[in-house]
């Protein structure tokens, strides 16, 4: 059966790009689009700022066409910034708008918005009732189980947000209190979906990094799909080779030193062009392990990929790469 948000289709049991901050980014997203991706999410972006008109906020605005359906996700605890962003964000026609109410930074807890809102549960209604109406397009939200391990109330949580109009749920297996240590757990994310007056699809979201885990979870857990996040990074093809696994029982075989080389350079190359030089170059460090991860001896030449400071000297090393290992 097809899975919906609002009006958009997002085909049977889709698998999401998960947000991630300085890593779900256009170049990303075009890769991760390539390999499978159903449903895109930007990074998140903070209220704040795009009232503001932060450059640094502004930019991440941008999506393109060939990546619907995109939703773009926004943070903030203050409610008007809240309702003058979505109407921002709006303006950049996303297909989706995502409030996140996930991140456990302290800098973003501490002022009411990502998880730390989880310690307010009325104020989370009223805000996502504050976006829902401020906006056409569909909303979403993206959340923990809870604040800590006594206030895991996501099943009821999810369905007064349902009550009050968003139209999807993503939840991540763990507490703000956990922030990302043990294992997710995915019980209550269960719960949620198995919840006979919840009607909107449910995403689970956490620890998945294998077609065989994904498979095991969908069966498990019995959600409408699965929001992928850091196994996607340096490695967009587990997309697609979850969507085979689950279609075949067998496994793609794994992408070649061409296949990796190729989308490095690419991914560079384009964060390049759209974060300029420095930055791009920067960004693109954190991507450069998991793009190699398992060659014997890449140690010595990850250490020139996060050092080397131009576009030549990188894609003359990556070329090095395919000529050793390829
Ligand atoms: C580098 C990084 C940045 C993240 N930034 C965001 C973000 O901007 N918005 C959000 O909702 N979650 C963010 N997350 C959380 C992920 O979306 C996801 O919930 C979490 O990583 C668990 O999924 P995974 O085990 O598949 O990685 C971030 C995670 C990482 C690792």
């Amino acid at each position: 059966m097809s899975v919906n948000i609002g009006n958009i289709n997002l085909g049977e049991f889709p698998l999401l790009l998960a947000p991630m901050e300085d890593v779900s980014d256009p170049p990303f997203r075009a890769l991760c689009k390539k390999q499978g991706a159903d449903m895109m999410y930007t990074e998140f972006i903070s209220s704040e700022g795009l009232i503001r008109d932060a450059e640094k906020s502004v930019q991440k605005l941008d999506i393109y066409d060939f990546e619907r359906p995109i939703g773009i996700q926004i943070f903030g605890g203050n409610m008007e910034s809240m309702i003058e962003a979505t109407r921002i964000v709006e303006q950049a026609d996303p297909d989706v708008i995502d409030i996140n109410y996930g991140c456990p930074v302290k800098k973003v807890v501490c002022k009411g918005a990502g998880s730390g809102i989880l310690q307010d549960i009325p104020k989370m209604v009223r805000l996502t009732e504050a976006v829902v109406k401020a906006t056409k397009k569909p909303v979403t939200v993206k959340t923990r189980l809870g604040w800590d391990e006594d206030t895991k109330y996501i099943v009821e949580v999810a369905e007064r947000l349902q009550d009050i109009g968003i139209q999807g749920i993503s939840i991540h297996g763990r507490t703000r209190k956990q922030m990302y240590k043990g294992e997710a757990k995915w019980d209550l994310i269960r719960d949620t979906k198995n919840n006979p007056r919840l009607h909107i699809p449910v995403f689970g979201n956490g620890d998945i990094n294998s077609p065989e885990k994904a498979l095991e979870y969908k069966n498990e857990y019995g959600v409408d799909g699965i929001m992928i996040g850091r196994a996607a990074i340096g490695y967009p093809w587990i997309f697609n080779e979850i969507k085979h696994y689950m279609k075949t029982g067998e496994h793609l075989s794994a992408p070649t030193i061409h296949d990796r080389v190729n989308a490095a350079k690419m991914h560079l190359r384009e964060s390049i062009k759209w974060k300029g030089l420095t930055l791009g170059i920067l960004e693109m460090r954190r991507h450069y392990t998991n793009y190699f991860r398992g060659l014997p001896g890449i140690k010595n030449y990850r250490l020139k990929l996060v050092t080397y400071q131009t576009e030549e000297q990188i894609i003359g090393l990556l070329d090095e790469i395919l000529d050793i290992y390829g």
